[in-house]
């Protein structure tokens, strides 16, 4: 956890309820949290379903670990701590997304329990809405899959600390969803989500 530095700093409450908000978006905002090994098909299953959301009239956005690895997070590598403070960050960010009534599509590794439970206690103590999705997936599917070629490159040594391979990766065991993307189609993996956002009042 991030030590607080700055001193002499007030919170500034804002004229808005969450309820005038919600009206004006015309449903809640919520974290959608993917977390699992690369090539399960996290971003594979946001990018859909973030296309579904909008089609449909709702506000959502995607935040992805290779793609915020180019900009707010290009100073952050993949050891243990800085894979901590990648989640630390990104769990602030989705907050304020879900805080502003979007929501928000997460798919980052994510390997460690205790990252992902603190990105949900955050939204837990905020009052927001978090929804932790495990996308399963067996390592050698995904080794089999290997869109980016990373994992041929981890197993013959060219990257070191590769989840999966000689990093560690911490199952979910509090999930709210699971998602097994080497029996489940695209299509049926984003209509869990649409039914399990309509159940928890997000877009009901
Ligand atoms: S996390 O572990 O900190 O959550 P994140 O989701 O942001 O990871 O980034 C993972 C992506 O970075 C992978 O999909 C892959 O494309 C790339 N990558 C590069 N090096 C590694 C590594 N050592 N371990 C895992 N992913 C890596």
């Amino acid at each position: 956890m991030a030590e607080q530095k700055a001193t002499n700093i007030h919170w500034h409450e804002g004229a808005v309820t969450r309820e005038e908000r919600k009206a004006n978006m015309g449903h809640d905002g919520a974290s959608l949290w993917f977390t699992g090994l690369s090539g399960s098909g996290k971003s594979t299953i946001a990018v859909a379903l973030e296309q579904v959301l909008l089609q449909r009239g709702k506000h959502a956005y995607r935040l992805d670990g290779d793609n915020i690895r180019f900009g707010l997070n290009k100073n952050l590598g993949f050891s243990a701590e800085d894979r901590a403070e990648n989640i630390r960050r990104i769990g602030e960010v989705t907050k304020l997304f879900a805080d502003a009534g979007v929501i928000c599509l997460n798919s980052f590794i994510s390997p460690y329990a205790a990252d992902r439970d603190a990105a949900r206690k955050l939204h837990e103590d905020g009052g927001l809405k978090f929804v932790e999705v495990y996308v399963k997936c067996p390592l050698e599917v995904a080794e089999e899959r290997d869109p980016k070629g990373l994992y041929k490159k981890a197993r013959a040594g060219e990257i070191k600390g590769f989840t999966g391979i000689d990093d560690p990766y911490e199952e979910p065991t509090n999930a709210e969803l699971v998602i097994d993307t080497s029996t489940c189609s695209i299509e049926e993996a984003v209509q869990v989500l649409l039914d399990h956002l309509d159940s928890v009042g997000v877009t009901a």
